[in-house]
């Protein structure tokens, strides 16, 4: 890049990006970008999508980001099916496309490949591509490759990494206000160009403006700038997602733990989270984590390992913990209800963790499936994901209630099993008349034993103790079955 397009773009922060990929990470991305004043071209090659953008709709449940799209959709944020024209219009491109799992754990990287090839084709000007979806290190290297192959002259673009560290569910507040923003590159100039993306983020104008969307942060806040090489840069976000994955494994191990010696995992994270070097968060123990990106990287990150010859063990044994926790939950639930087959069970929660409709590795949904493999019958409620999770039991094998207490009237048991703050708030008393029998079993621990006790409830959950009603000391299956013995 010349001085003199370096000094005009210095003196005119506002940038043209393109973000190519309208899913969680490149929507969410295009519309906080837009957001920080700058004009953005969201690229996706599936019309309807497009369409659906393009008429105001906002396809996924995130907080604040109906708002953003409708502040800015046809002003500063524009939709296309055209890689090639959002390309010439950019200074800078955020590949942002998807990268599921092979049947091998390997990731499928043929959609940022065959975006690599496109961006090369129709390069005219110099330009940043930057791989903001998560991918294994080097990918930075294939890309440049790729593009090089594809004849792109190499004086005309660099290739830089920045990951991104949103969660479904507070995405926008995520990439607003993060803990850091890391800029993965190998030249000062690209360095630069991708920095003054962020710029009201790190300079901390953006948190001066009266129409912000709310952060959890005062008014001194500057988010923090954390430059690197780029392949140090995709391997920080490989290893950020493993160290978060380990620490939930690491609990649930814990919790598994509790419950051999009658410890409470509850007041062992408390002892163990206040030293500052731990923290609290995200030693929630439940029935393991989901979502698209922890198993996936997870592997990614195992497979990274394997290609250059490196044994990451510790990888395995916190996948290994991960699905033992489901297995766990279901070994509870017969525990509680003695046998299966034929059982009439209410589900709360099918998406794999609160505020989002996102099922995909839901503990939830392979609960539910192991549960119908069993003969049980399901009635569930979720207040986003029923929808999705429709998709998934196409041949109504299992109920949609309106609301939890449709979901619960009638059934042999309540099974929580995504942490909604909704649930929490559930009138215990009208669950206990509503039920069958008075059983909960709860996965993500979302009731103190004592009171769900109190409330006559038999209640089980994880790494604490059981707390069965002295109300009913008698089994409700033995209570029932001396019931019918005495009908007839
Ligand atoms: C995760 C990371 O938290 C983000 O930083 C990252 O950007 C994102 O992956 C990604 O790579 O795109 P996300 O998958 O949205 O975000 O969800 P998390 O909030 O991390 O939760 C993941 C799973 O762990 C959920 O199933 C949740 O219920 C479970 N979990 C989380 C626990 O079981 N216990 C906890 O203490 C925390």
């Amino acid at each position: 890049m010349s001085k003199k397009l370096w000094l005009r773009l210095r003196e005119n922060w506002q940038m043209k990006i393109g973000v190519v990929g309208s899913g969680y990470v490149g929507l969410v991305a295009g519309a906080c970008f837009a957001e920080l004043g700058h004009d953005v071209l969201l690229v996706d090659n599936d019309r309807q999508k497009l369409a659906e953008l393009q008429r105001g709709e906002c396809p996924i449940h995130e907080k604040f980001l109906p708002e953003l799209l409708q502040r800015h959709r046809c002003k500063r944020l524009h939709f296309t099916g055209d890689l090639a024209h959002a390309v010439r219009k950019s200074q800078i491109i955020f590949i942002a496309v998807g990268t599921p799992p092979k049947e091998d754990g390997d990731v499928d990287l043929s959609y940022v490949e065959s975006v690599a090839q496109g961006i090369a084709g129709a390069i005219d000007t110099y330009k940043v591509v930057v791989e903001k979806s998560t991918v294994p290190v080097y990918t930075s290297t294939w890309i440049r490759r790729i593009m090089l192959l594809n004849g792109a002259p190499p004086e005309l673009f660099d290739v830089a990494s920045n990951p991104e560290f949103l969660r479904e569910g507070s995405a926008v507040a995520d990439f607003l206000y993060p803990d850091r923003i890391v800029i993965g590159a190998d030249s000062a100039p690209s360095a630069a160009l991708v920095a003054q993306a962020y710029r009201p983020l790190t300079d901390g104008s953006y948190y001066d403006r009266p129409d912000m969307i709310p952060g959890p942060v005062d008014g001194n806040f500057k988010a923090p700038l954390i430059e690197t090489s780029t392949k140090s840069a995709e391997l920080i976000k490989h290893a950020s997602n493993a160290f978060l994955a380990m620490k939930i494994s690491f609990i649930n191990a814990v919790a598994s733990m509790c419950e051999a010696v009658e410890a409470d995992v509850e007041q062992v994270c408390e002892g163990i989270g206040s030293d500052s070097r731990i923290g609290r968060r995200f030693l929630r123990p439940g029935v393991g984590y989901g979502g698209s990106c922890f198993p996936k990287d997870l592997l990614a990150f195992r497979g990274v390992a394997r290609e250059n010859g490196l044994q990451f063990g510790l990888l395995d044994e916190v996948a290994r913990v991960n699905a033992e926790q489901r297995h766990r939950f279901l070994r509870k639930v017969k525990k509680a209800l003695w046998t299966l087959k034929g059982k009439k069970l209410a589900v709360l929660g099918l998406a794999f963790k609160n505020g989002t409709d996102d099922i995909r590795e839901s503990p939830a949904i392979a609960i539910v499936k192991a549960l119908l493999k069993e003969g049980c019958s399901v009635t569930a409620y979720d207040p986003a994901a029923m929808k999705r999770a429709s998709e998934e039991f196409p041949d109504g094998s299992i109920k949609f209630a309106a609301d939890a207490y449709e979901a619960i009237a009638g059934a042999d048991a309540c099974l929580i099993l995504t942490e909604w703050e909704d649930f929490r708030a559930l009138d215990l008393r009208r669950m206990k008349k509503l039920l069958r029998y008075p059983i909960v079993v709860d996965g993500r621990n979302l009731f103190r034993p004592a009171l769900m006790q109190a409330a006559g409830l038999n209640y089980y959950s994880v790494g604490r103790a059981d707390a069965v009603s002295t109300r009913s000391a008698v089994t409700p299956f033995l209570k029932h079955a001396i019931e019918e013995d005495e009908a007839a």
